[in-house]
């Protein structure tokens, strides 16, 4: 049998990340923030000027950026990009829409395809993205789609964001998520949608354990 794999998808702010991080420390199973990649290229186009409707220039710029994801004891992982820090850089919402755009490239998509599967190693991968259950690992013995609402999915972030101190106002950060949403949701190459054999957790109004308890059950069975 092959490498178990947990793939959480859903759209920013449905909790995808926390859940799926919190899970694989219970399975003590790997992790894939997939988005950061996407993130990741995006900042490094930045840090070259490339300009976000030069497809050949990102494409290639997708191939040049080197990730690394760094476990920090207690906390998030820190996300090395090119031998630079870019942890916190990686978190605003210019990043994220940065992602967007480029994500929206099939040969972006395809270049990074490898590099997501590599993640899948013994004892199990928890894989968090936009596409992990249709297109990267669409043979996942587990598949879970989040969702919220549009409202709470921008307080989150808010939230977060004004933990580390990034400036956001509420309304700026919810119309931003939704142009984010729509994008992924409508661009041809695996736009954002549930795979048929994922069950849907819609995480309006739960606490994080709660969902991590759906979650884990979907893995191993009711506790
Ligand atoms: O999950 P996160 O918000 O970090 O993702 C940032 C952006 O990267 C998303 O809005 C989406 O456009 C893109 N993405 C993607 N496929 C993935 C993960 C992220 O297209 N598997």
């Amino acid at each position: 049998a092959s490498t178990p794999v947990l793939t959480i998808d859903g759209p920013s702010g449905s909790g995808k990340g926390t859940i799926s991080r919190i899970v694989a420390q219970r399975l003590g199973w790997h992790y894939l923030d997939s988005g950061a990649l996407y993130r990741a290229v995006g900042i490094a186009a930045g840090w070259s000027d490339i300009d976000l409707s030069d497809a050949s220039a990102l494409v290639r710029c997708t191939f040049d950026t080197v990730v690394r994801f760094r476990d920090d004891a207690g906390g998030e992982p820190r996300v090395i990009v090119n031998d630079v820090d870019a942890t916190d850089e990686l978190r605003t919402e210019t990043a994220g829409a940065a992602a967007s755009a480029i994500a929206a490239i099939p040969e972006v998509r395809a270049a990074l395809k490898d590099r997501q599967r590599a993640f899948r190693q013994l004892p199990g991968l928890v894989a968090d993205g936009r596409d992990m259950g249709t297109v990267i690992f669409p043979d996942a013995a587990h598949k879970v789609f989040l969702t919220a609402s549009a409202e709470e999915r921008a307080e989150r972030r808010y939230k977060q964001l004004k933990d580390k101190g990034v400036s956001v106002t509420m309304d700026g950060l919810l119309r931003e998520i939704l142009a984010r949403d729509a994008r992924d949701a409508s661009r041809t190459v695996a736009p954002l949608r549930p795979a048929d054999d994922a069950v849907h957790i819609d995480t309006t109004g739960l606490p994080i354990e709660v969902v991590v308890a759906r979650v884990l059950d979907i893995v191993v069975g009711p506790a």
